[in-house]
C-alpha cells in the first residue's frame, strides 16, 4: 500500500463539544500520523473556496454558516492508504448511518453537524492541503 497524505478537519461542532482529543486519538490509534495541525476560525471566503465543489447545492449556505461559526482544527494526516482509511474511520456523512466506533457515530449530531471532514481522493487531498497549508509539500 502506498503512503499517502490526506486532509482532515475537526469541525466547529466537535471543537465546541471538546472532541478534538477524541478525534485525534482515533487518528493515532489507527496508525495515521498527524503531520501538520492548526486551529483556525474560517472566514466565509475561505470556507466557500474549500467547499466550492458544493456551491450549487441547496445546503451550501448552511454549510458555510456552520463551518464559519467557530474555530476548527485543520490537519494533514499521513499513512498507508490514508485517504480511504480516514474516510472509513470518519464513517458515513450522516451520523445515523455511520458504523459503530467511527468519528461521526461517536461525535456527530446530524448530516450538517458531523464532526469531521476528510478528503475524498488524491486530487482533492492535494487541493485541500494547499488551501489550508500553502506551500506544504504534499509529495
Ligand atoms: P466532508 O466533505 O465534510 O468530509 O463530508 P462528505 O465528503 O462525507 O460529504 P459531502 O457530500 O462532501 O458533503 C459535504 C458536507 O456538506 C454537508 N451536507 N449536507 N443537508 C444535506 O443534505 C447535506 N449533504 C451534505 C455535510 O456536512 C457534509 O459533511
Ligand atoms: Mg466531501
Amino acid at each position: 500500500m502506498a503512503i499517502e497524505k490526506t486532509f482532515a478537519i475537526c469541525k466547529p461542532d466537535a471543537v465546541e463539544k471538546n472532541h478534538i482529543g477524541g478525534i485525534i486519538s482515533l487518528v493515532e490509534k489507527n496508525g495515521l500520523k498527524v503531520k501538520a495541525l492548526r486551529m483556525m476560525h474560517m472566514t466565509r471566503p475561505i470556507a466557500e473556496g474549500f467547499y466550492a465543489v458544493h456551491k450549487e447545492r441547496p445546503f451550501f449556505g448552511e454549510l458555510v454558516d456552520f463551518m464559519t461559526r467557530g474555530p476548527c482544527v485543520v490537519m494533514v494526516l499521513e499513512g498507508d492508504n490514508a485517504i480511504a482509511k480516514w474516510r472509513e474511520l470518519m464513517g458515513a456523512t450522516n451520523p445515523e448511518k455511520a458504523a459503530e466506533g467511527t468519528v461521526r457515530k461517536l461525535y456527530g449530531a446530524s448530516v450538517g453537524e458531523n464532526a469531521s471532514h476528510g478528503s475524498d481522493g488524491p486530487e482533492t487531498a492535494k487541493f485541500e492541503i494547499g488551501w489550508f497549508f500553502p506551500g506544504y509539500d504534499v509529495g
